[in-house]
């Protein structure tokens, strides 16, 4: 396996999914992680990630100077590059002027042998930077392998030590040969084979669930999601017959959400399914709240309520699998070696397996949501469910606006099936990572026929994301917005208007609460 240390960098995960896609298991770790330790684990490779802060600056995050004398193959990437050369006699400084976007990258030195982090390239590259400082000077036991117009050491090897820096980002898209880049480094360089298959994953994590369980029953939350299905799938496969799976419907799913969960999912593993229906508890206690965090803590209080009577009819169940996500341990620091925790992601159902007294089982806990797509694909799920968009888990209730009524829900779930019908029909459902409606707390005045009308305004929400915490508004074409428009406002009764968001996250957010 390759690690990364973080030191606070935008693209940590991204340059983990990178390596990954070399068939080379890949984890992010803690940037302060000692030497010893980082030997305890015996990568094959270590990179260095970029971060927001100076190497000079006081307090600036720092790794174990002792890692570079490991005899591990080092790379690193930006503000890596420049501690790697800080501790090893170079000199950082600011740059003259701040350097973000595209550049053109000249490759000065090819050795041609196993240690060519550029093996396989033209003598010119395009590259991404994205920095304030830079390295001014190296040490006299550094060479330098490529610069800029602006950065004299774009890339950097030393002599002696199997140590590399480059100053610009190999993992982001817009370095079109970064893959490359890094598949020779971990590789060539690192001597990774590359043969981190998903299906041996797959096929290990079954027979490690086998054992942890045993004889014992597995709960699980279905949701419809992708997360909580293939969970479901793998345990399925696994123990069979022990698992339970509880749909608990809340009244705030999308429109036959119910029905198309329990077919898609019993038309595929034929698992004890217990479905709730919940809608009046739930709608009971969001009646008069608009407040949005009081509006998600009673959904979840709730949904904790609902999960537990229903699990206690369940005789011997001493499991509960979870569908938590790598992006979601290393994001909550549950991982003690990983990194300390930055955003508190989004939890569906906070505290629930402690306040139950269950064991959890968390299959996915090693995998990005893109490879739980793969391993869902390879274990036999539809790809209509594989490739659903995420939903969040207080539903719908977040998308209609203010105090949610089961009024407002009718107009708010036939918009949003019209949204979807139609992005599926232009053949985008696909090119876009979440597409939904939005119903507004506002009325406005339309005419229709001859008729002055005073009713409700949808917003359509579109974006395309890597990883959920960025996003850009989804370029949809004019034809289709018209559509969509034309359909809400004619079918959907108590619409006169429709609106397209065209906000990116930040400083939006995906979600309108
Ligand atoms: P935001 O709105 O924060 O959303 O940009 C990022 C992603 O997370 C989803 N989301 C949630 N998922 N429980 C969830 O399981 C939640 O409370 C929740 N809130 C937002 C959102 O749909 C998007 O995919």
């Amino acid at each position: 396996r390759i690690v990364v240390l973080d030191f606070g960098s935008q693209y940590a995960q991204l340059i983990a999914r990178r390596v990954r896609e070399q068939n080379v298991y890949c984890q992010i770790l803690r940037h302060d992680l000692s030497a010893q330790r980082i030997a305890e684990l015996a990568p094959k490779g270590i990179i260095l990630s970029g971060g927001p802060s100076s190497v000079y600056e006081d307090g600036a995050p720092r790794c174990d100077p002792e890692l570079f004398k490991l005899g591990i193959p080092v790379l690193g990437i930006c503000y890596g590059m420049q501690l790697a050369c800080e501790a090893l006699g170079g000199k950082v400084a600011n740059a003259t002027s701040r350097e973000y976007g595209h550049a053109s990258c000249e490759i000065l030195e090819h050795s041609n042998g196993d240690d060519d982090l550029f093996a396989g390239l033209e003598d010119s590259i395009d590259v991404w930077m994205s920095h304030g400082d830079q390295v001014s000077q190296i040490s006299e036991q550094f060479s330098t392998l490529a610069q800029t117009s602006t950065c004299p050491f774009a890339a950097i090897k030393h002599d002696s030590l199997a140590v590399y820096g480059m100053q610009f980002h190999p993992e982001v898209t817009h370095t079109p040969q970064g893959g490359q880049i890094l598949a020779n480094f971990v590789r060539n360089i690192c001597g990774c084979e590359g043969s981190w298959q998903l299906s041996d994953f797959a096929e290990a994590s079954i027979q490690k669930i086998r054992q942890q369980v045993g004889s014992k029953r597995v709960i699980c939350g279905l949701s419809g999601g992708v997360d909580s299905s293939v969970v479901a799938a793998m345990l399925y496969k696994a123990i069979g017959p022990q698992l339970t799976c509880i749909l608990i419907d809340n009244g705030l799913l999308r429109k036959n959400e119910q029905s198309l969960v329990i077919d898609e999912f019993t038309n595929h593993f034929k698992t004890d399914l217990h479905v709730v229906n919940a809608e009046d508890k739930f709608l009971a206690s969001l009646a008069g709240i608009s407040e949005p965090q009081e509006k998600r803590r009673r959904i979840g209080h709730d949904f904790i309520e609902c999960f537990k009577t229903e699990a206690n009819e369940i005789e011997d169940a001493h499991f509960l699998a979870q569908g938590t996500l790598y992006p979601d341990v290393i994001e909550s620091g549950a991982d003690p070696d990983g990194p300390a925790a930055t955003i508190k992601l989004h939890h569906n159902v906070g505290g629930l397996p402690d306040e139950l007294g269950f064991e959890l089982i968390e299959p996915l806990r090693d995998l990005f949501k893109d490879e739980v797509r793969r391993l869902g694909l390879e274990l036999g799920l539809p790809e209509s469910l594989v490739w659903r968009h995420p939903f969040p888990g207080p539903g719908l209730a977040v998308r209609c606006l203010g105090e949610v009524t089961k009024d407002k829900l009718v107009v708010l779930r036939a918009a949003d099936a019209i949204v979807i019908e139609e992005i599926e029909a232009a053949g985008l459902y696909r090119d876009t990572s979440q597409t939904f409606a939005v119903l507004l707390p506002v009325q406005s005045v339309g005419v229709m026929g001859d008729a002055r009308t005073y009713d409700n305004a949808i917003a359509v929400r579109s974006v395309n994301t890597d990883d959920f915490m960025t996003a850009d508004w989804s370029r949809l074409p004019y034809d289709l917005l018209a559509r969509i428009s034309t359909r809400i406002i004619n079918e959907v009764q108590g619409v006169n208007r429709v609106c397209y968001d065209i906000s990116s996250k930040p400083p939006a957010t995906i979600e309108w609460e």
